[in-house]
């Protein structure tokens, strides 16, 4: 894997032009159906998050839009800026530090660094680093994750699940679901994985994209983004991207294809994607809010009860992962899987 030092080495070369492999189709760069920045999509204030205007605010944006922001969301600011220092503290580690956390050298299943998302199966490569952390325990954390970013990590993880429950528990209430409880929290949020994104400045960075189309796996996703800006959502209309300006100190929300498959295609589960920067590097931090790789997910009964025909099919959720990993980054396609 480029040595260790991943594509943000290939970017300290001080490359004049950009390597042939990271040319994406001119369909797939970003160059077209850009809103311009006044349409967005709608941020939400969290401070009184059971007010049932709040709530319905979260729900229509879950609908209509799969994508917002939160502020006044209760996870501290520094613990937020001490992810993002803890992200660069991880990339700035010498190569042979790095290399240790590679798929074929890593301490744990659960633990990758790597560039682009699925190099093998990509038309194009994308111009992304990335340290991938599947949270089984404290103790595998402890042990496994890199102590370079790894309390940091773990501490934006924990700071934010209440954030994320009462999310939940609002759009569930929604969808009939009384509350999130023993039989439902597997289902909801029963794992977690967190990824420390670095994008790298990159020549020539309109022929290429950082991430390409796509939507998450996730029930849902809670990404920090730094202040450089370059992650586009899919507007409602299908065609167009609407760009998601970063605001110090809010968390984007964005739904995953898990809880649209769960609400029988109530909220959506939203394409997006990231521009590579050409003068600028760039940190995100998502926090994965996933089922257990066990469940199996499928329409909820409480959504149906009412006579609705079921859109999509059970499916074992890690059969549903491991189909999205199998496949480049071209769209919203692995819900087709459901
Ligand atoms: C992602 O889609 O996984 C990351 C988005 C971002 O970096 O803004
Ligand atoms: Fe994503």
């Amino acid at each position: 894997m480029l040595q260790g030092n991943g594509v943000k080495g290939l970017s300290e070369m001080g490359l004049k032009s950009l390597p042939s492999q990271y040319i994406q189709p001119l369909e797939e760069r970003m160059i077209n159906n850009v809103v311009p920045h006044q349409e967005s999509i709608p941020i939400i204030d969290m401070s009184n998050w059971n007010d049932p205007k709040v709530e319905d605010a979260i729900c229509d944006a879950a609908e209509k839009w799969g994508f917002f922001q939160i502020i006044n969301h209760g996870v501290p600011l520094q613990v937020l800026d001490n992810v993002k220092d803890a992200t660069y503290r991880f990339y700035g580690l010498p190569p042979e530090e790095k290399v240790r956390y590679t798929k074929d050298n890593s301490p744990s299943k659960h633990v990758r660094y790597g560039s682009s998302f699925s190099p093998q199966a990509e038309k194009a490569l994308e111009w992304k680093d990335y340290l991938s952390l599947f949270y089984v325990s404290d103790d595998e954390a402890a042990a496994m994750w890199p102590p370079a970013c790894r309390d940091e990590a773990l501490e934006y993880m924990k700071r934010s699940e209440t954030v994320i429950k009462r999310l939940l528990n609002v759009l569930m209430k929604r969808l009939n679901v009384s509350k999130i409880d023993e039989t439902n929290e597997s289902l909801l949020l029963g794992s977690k994985r967190i990824n420390l994104n670095y994008y790298p400045i990159c020549p020539n960075h309109d022929l290429t994209v950082a991430i390409g189309r796509h939507s998450d796996v996730s029930t849902l996703t809670v990404l920090l983004q730094d202040e450089t800006g370059g992650l586009y959502v899919r507007a409602p209309d299908h065609h167009n991207w609407i760009h998601v300006p970063p605001i110090y100190g809010a968390l984007v929300i964005n739904i995953g294809d898990a809880l649209q498959i769960m609400s029988n295609g109530r909220y959506k589960s939203i394409e997006h994607r990231v521009t590579a920067n050409g003068s600028k590097t760039r940190v995100s931090v998502p926090i994965f809010v996933n089922p257990r790789p066990s469940n199996v997910i499928g329409p909820l009964p409480q959504v149906l009860a009412s006579g609705e025909k079921a859109i999509y099919k059970n499916v074992l959720y890690l059969e549903y992962v491991k189909h999205f990993f199998s496949k480049p980054h071209d769209g919203k396609m692995t819900i087709e899987y459901a």
